[in-house]
């Protein structure tokens, strides 16, 4: 099937794109579940634009620099800050109902790590929000066809054209369409990777169960450079609950006053432990706070530290959070009078394909967007809520570079389908099950929070084990979707311990106690096929 464009995802930086497209081309957008399925519709804060009077353009990129510990490129920073304001005028043009303030204007809440209070939201629910006003003007848009259910396998480049020649240009994608159980190709002339992050290489993530990294290995495996992979955020508060494990607590409890405190089986039960941290509290990054919880829960043998918004009044709590009052009623917590259970888990992948400022990878053809791209933006520790920001205002850039150089893309050349003449239906389903928890079980163990590189050889040393018994499965048997992210799984754990291991300092989220301190230089780790 032919296409002008083909977008790989359906999230912010997906449906950003293709609404920009779609004034001149037809888009097709591949998801590889629900349309809606993505992080973007989980995201719980807002996103972050300088909207405050007082607040300046130069304060956003400062915090946002202090954050990335100086990895960040300033260009690309500036780039999206400016940005900002204009990419929250358009959602709301598109019908994005932001909570506003008693005096008509947008309401603003703060987060970690922000100087000003600059977090545009919808309560507690704005990806929600943003993900229904994106699609519903997609579905509304004759240019774009939307896709579920196809998991995109691998991209198309010159080496499955039916004349193989050319120097590694990407033509689309083949996908595994779930309804026919079958694969097809997708050419196109310009190809998208809009895939979101890899939280689910790690046991515990706030980010759903597609998160597999599937656009990184995909642009890898097509010879696209991926940098600063061993940057992955831990979110200081993910609900700590037996039966409910990946359900995020937002930085915006404490932007509006919550407090960290030791629980009642602590030597010190209600101790507020943050400002012996750090003299910003609650509000220092999230690195910072992650670490603290991490140092705490380790030192005194606890599961979980207590996140306390009880000093607010009822009503406020209740009417700025009321999806997690809702979500939290029912395992027995009443978050206005009881504190919340939570720990550190996954959250955020800072690094990804390497992208410049106009989307493009290092592959002809293949652009990247949102948190599947390494923009350098967010450089050592993405600052809170510049993530989905990212996604609008890369989203948008990648499309204006397709439309302004549009001529200069040559048509998709004919391309050999997939060939399934040599495997066979596996009969051995569990191994993918097996595997996919063992990855994600060393991941936490060694690849966490607080690294060392004895733990990382041996997370290196599994990865290799795995990644052989992996190759030889899909080798030999049919695709599915769980194989398929399986395989996307292992090659994104070994980016990530492969960069971790090349990083002889500690810096942002990636910490280590072999190189506590901080090297000279702030330098990308920039990985080349
Ligand atoms: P996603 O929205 O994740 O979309 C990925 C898309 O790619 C999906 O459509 C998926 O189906 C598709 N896809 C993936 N693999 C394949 C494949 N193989 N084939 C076909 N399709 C595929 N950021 C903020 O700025 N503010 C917040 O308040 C905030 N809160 C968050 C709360 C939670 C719980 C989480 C998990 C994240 C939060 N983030 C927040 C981060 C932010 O939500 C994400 O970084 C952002 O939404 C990513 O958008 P995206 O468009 O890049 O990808
Ligand atoms: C949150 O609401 O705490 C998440 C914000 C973000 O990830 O940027």
């Amino acid at each position: 099937m032919n296409h002008d464009i083909l977008i790989i995802g359906s999230g912010a930086a997906g449906l950003t794109a293709a609404l920009a497209l779609a004034e001149r081309f037809k888009v097709l957008v591949l998801a590889k579940g629900a349309i809606s399925g993505g992080s973007t519709a989980w995201a719980q804060g807002g996103i972050a634009a300088v909207l405050e009077p007082g607040d300046t353009f130069e304060s956003h990129i400062e915090d946002t620099m202090i954050a990335g510990a100086g990895l960040n490129r300033r260009e690309t920073v500036e780039f999206v800050v400016e940005n900002a304001p204009r990419a929250i005028r358009r959602l709301i043009d598109l019908g994005a109902n932001f909570t506003l303030a008693d005096d008509g204007d947008l309401h603003l809440t703060r987060e970690g790590g922000h100087s000003h209070r600059r977090i545009v939201h919808a309560d507690d629910a704005t990806g929600w929000a943003v993900q229904e006003a994106l699609e519903r003007a997609a579905n509304d848009n004759p240019n774009i066809t939307l896709m579920p259910d196809m998991v995109a396998i691998d991209l198309i480049t010159d080496r499955h054209r039916a004349d193989p020649s050319g120097d590694n240009h990407v033509w689309g994608a083949y996908a595994f369409n779930k309804a026919s159980g079958h694969v097809e190709t997708f050419a196109a002339r310009a190809t998208m990777l809009a895939t979101g992050g890899a939280g689910r290489t790690y046991l515990f993530s706030t980010a759903p169960r597609g998160a597999t990294g599937d656009g990184i290995a995909m642009a890898w495996r097509a010879g696209a450079s991926v940098s600063n992979m061993e940057f992955m955020q831990f979110h200081p508060t993910c609900l700590y609950n037996l039966e409910v494990k990946n359900f995020l607590i937002t930085e915006a409890v404490r932007g509006e006053g919550g407090q960290l405190r030791l629980p009642g089986d602590a030597p010190d039960p209600g101790y507020r432990f943050m400002p012996d941290f750090d003299e910003r509290a609650e509000l220092a990054p999230r690195d910072i706070v992650a670490r603290a919880i991490d140092h705490e829960i380790k030192r005194l043998g606890l599961d979980y530290v207590h996140l306390d918004i009880t000093h607010r009044e009822a009503e406020f709590v209740k009417g700025h959070f009321p999806t997690i009052y809702e979500r939290l009623l029912p395992l027995g917590i009443d978050m206005t009078k009881q504190p919340i259970p939570v720990v550190p888990a996954q959250h955020y992948t800072c690094g990804g394909v390497r992208i410049d400022l106009d989307g493009r990878t290092d592959l002809p053809g293949l652009y990247a967007a949102g948190e599947v791209s390494e923009s350098g933006l967010h450089g050592a520790n993405r600052l809170a809520s510049n993530s989905l920001l990212e996604c609008f205002v890369f989203g948008e850039a990648a499309a204006n570079h397709i439309l302004a150089h549009w001529d200069d893309l040559p048509e998709a050349p004919a391309i050999n389908d997939w060939d399934e003449s040599r495997v066979t239906d596996s009969d051995e389903e569990v191994v993918v099950q097996h595997n996919w928890r063992e990855i994600r079980r060393f991941m936490w163990d060694y690849v966490g929070i607080v690294r060392t590189t004895k733990r990382l050889e041996r997370a290196q040393h599994r990865v290799e084990l795995l990644r052989s018994e992996v190759d030889d499965y899909y080798g030999n048997f049919r695709v599915t979707p769980d194989l398929i992210e399986l395989r996307n799984l292992i090659e994104v754990a070994a980016l990530i311990v492969r960069s971790a291991l090349s990083r002889k300092e500690s810096r942002g989220l990636h910490y280590t106690t072999d190189y506590p301190g901080l090297a000279d230089e702030a330098v990308d780790t920039v990985l080349r096929p």
